[in-house]
């Protein structure tokens, strides 16, 4: 049987993905979005879910891309499709309702740098370098970078790298808020294991309330953010995490949130 192009692990609850065509530097081709598309597709639906980190396989490479090869000959038909899916596959794990953290462990490019975009948040190592160079190839980033990049590092920023399709280390990707933190290459599997025990340790309904909150309160007006808010916290009260929570607080001891 071939190896899976999607390895899966999980430990308390916090599921981690590896990309997994390191031969490829893991570049996306559309067996390798289908096999996501498909897992992310089983998670959505658990409910004991508390996180899910993604990463690429070896250590040289996230994603360096979607795949060349396969798109050269595509017509434009066949690009939109291939497109399509990317997204729709992009879409699942950006709707996941718990944090989903982009592991970025070396060239994180293309859409690569489009898919580490779809995620809540990205963390690096210090060898990563990113960037969305299709246009040295003739084409414009077709993964949702010409639009999440700028909402995310603001629309200056995101037309230089987009049109000049320089590349920029973990240090400067970490200045412009593209990842929130950085560390040595060594230390990314630690800082992983750390992710994995804070995020499989906090409140879950807690959890998923603050990203429901802060992705649904983003298109909002600010009143009716904050009331999205108000609602979100009251709703805490209704269940038996807040009370575990804050008796835990009281008595000196860590919580311990039923899964
Ligand atoms: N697609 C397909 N294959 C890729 C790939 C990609 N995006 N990136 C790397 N590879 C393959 C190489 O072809 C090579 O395969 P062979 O061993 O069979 O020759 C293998 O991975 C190793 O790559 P290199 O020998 O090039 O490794 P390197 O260390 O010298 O360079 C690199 C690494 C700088 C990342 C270089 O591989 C590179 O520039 N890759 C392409 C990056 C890129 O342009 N990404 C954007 C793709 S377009 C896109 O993503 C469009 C979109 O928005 C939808």
């Amino acid at each position: 049987m071939s190896e899976a192009l999607v390895s899966v692990s999980e430990h308390s609850g916090v599921v981690r993905l590896t990309l997994n065509r390191p031969k490829a530097l893991n570049a996306l081709n559309s067996e390798l979005l289908g096999e996501l598309e498909r897992v992310l597709d089983d998670l959505a639906a658990r409910d004991d879910l508390r996180a899910v980190l993604i990463t690429g396989a070896g250590d040289k490479s996230f994603v360096a891309g979607a795949d060349i090869a396969e798109m050269r000959d595509k017509s434009p038909d066949e690009a939109r499709d291939f497109a399509s899916q990317a997204l729709a596959t992009f879409k699942r794990l950006e709707r996941l309702p718990v944090p989903v953290v982009a592991l970025v462990n070396g060239f994180c490019l293309g859409g690569g740098c489009e898919l580490a975009l779809a995620c809540d948040w990205a963390v690096a190592s210090d060898n990563a370098l990113f960037g969305q160079p299709e246009v040295l190839l003739g084409v414009i980033p077709g993964f949702g970078g010409t639009q999440r990049l700028p909402r995310r590092i603001g629309p200056a920023m995101a037309l230089d790298l987009i049109t000049t399709g320089r590349k920029i280390d973990a240090q400067e990707a970490l200045r412009v808020g593209l990842v929130n933190r950085m560390v040595p290459q060594a230390e990314l599997e630690t800082l992983a294991e750390e992710l994995t025990r804070q995020l499989g340790a906090n409140g879950p309904q807690a959890i998923r309330a603050a990203k429901q909150a802060i992705h649904a309160g983003q298109g909002q007006h600010l009143d009716s953010a904050l009331a999205l808010e108000t609602s979100l916290f009251a709703l805490g009260f209704a269940g038996p995490e807040q009370r575990e929570g804050m008796s835990a607080f009281l008595d000196k001891r860590p919580p311990d949130f039923q899964r």
